[in-house]
């Protein structure tokens, strides 16, 4: 009988990041919290591990860059976690790139865009996003990991 090798291994999370994300721990600190970027993809990468997950951590300035990580999810990735930041609420490339992608899409948030300014009260992501999770700082990714799990074993 053939051997299933890594046939059955789940493809990674994307959790994909954009622009001024990489400042997080000295930017607006009393919004988005002290902890850094590369602290919260460690602690999404050991919750995503509870679950035998692994992940693909990222994080990009540039519009285009985020497209084509979400491209690269299409055969890659079992699903996407993706805090859009200020794109969210205004790019329809991405909002385009992700209507393509026939996997799980969680869109996530570390503040409450809907308690903040009014041109962030829209968001491209949420229209084709499974769901959305804001407000929690870092505790939000690790929640979105805990749903892709799910979500995942529902399409399998
Ligand atoms: C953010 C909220 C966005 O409105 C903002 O532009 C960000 C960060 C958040 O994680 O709270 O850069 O996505």
């Amino acid at each position: 009988m053939a051997k299933s090798g890594n046939k059955n291994k789940a493809l990674p999370i994307y959790v994909l990041n954009g622009p001024t994300l990489n400042l997080l721990g000295t930017r607006e600190p009393e919004i988005y919290g002290r902890t850094t970027l590369a602290e919260i993809g460690k602690l999404t990468a050991a919750r995503a591990k509870t679950h035998g997950l692994a992940i693909v951590f990222r994080q990009s300035n540039h519009e285009g860059e985020l497209v084509d990580w979400i491209q690269e999810a299409r055969t890659k990735g079992c699903g996407v976690i993706l805090n859009g930041a200020a794109y969210t609420h205004t790019s329809i490339a991405i909002y385009d790139a992700l209507k393509a992608l026939d996997k799980p899409i969680i869109e996530v948030h570390l503040s409450n865009p809907h308690a903040r300014e009014p041109f962030r009260h829209r968001s491209f992501v949420s229209k084709v996003a499974t769901g959305v999770i804001c407000g929690l700082k870092e505790q939000g990714y690790l929640a979105a990991v805990d749903a892709m799990a799910v979500l995942i074993k529902d399409k399998a």
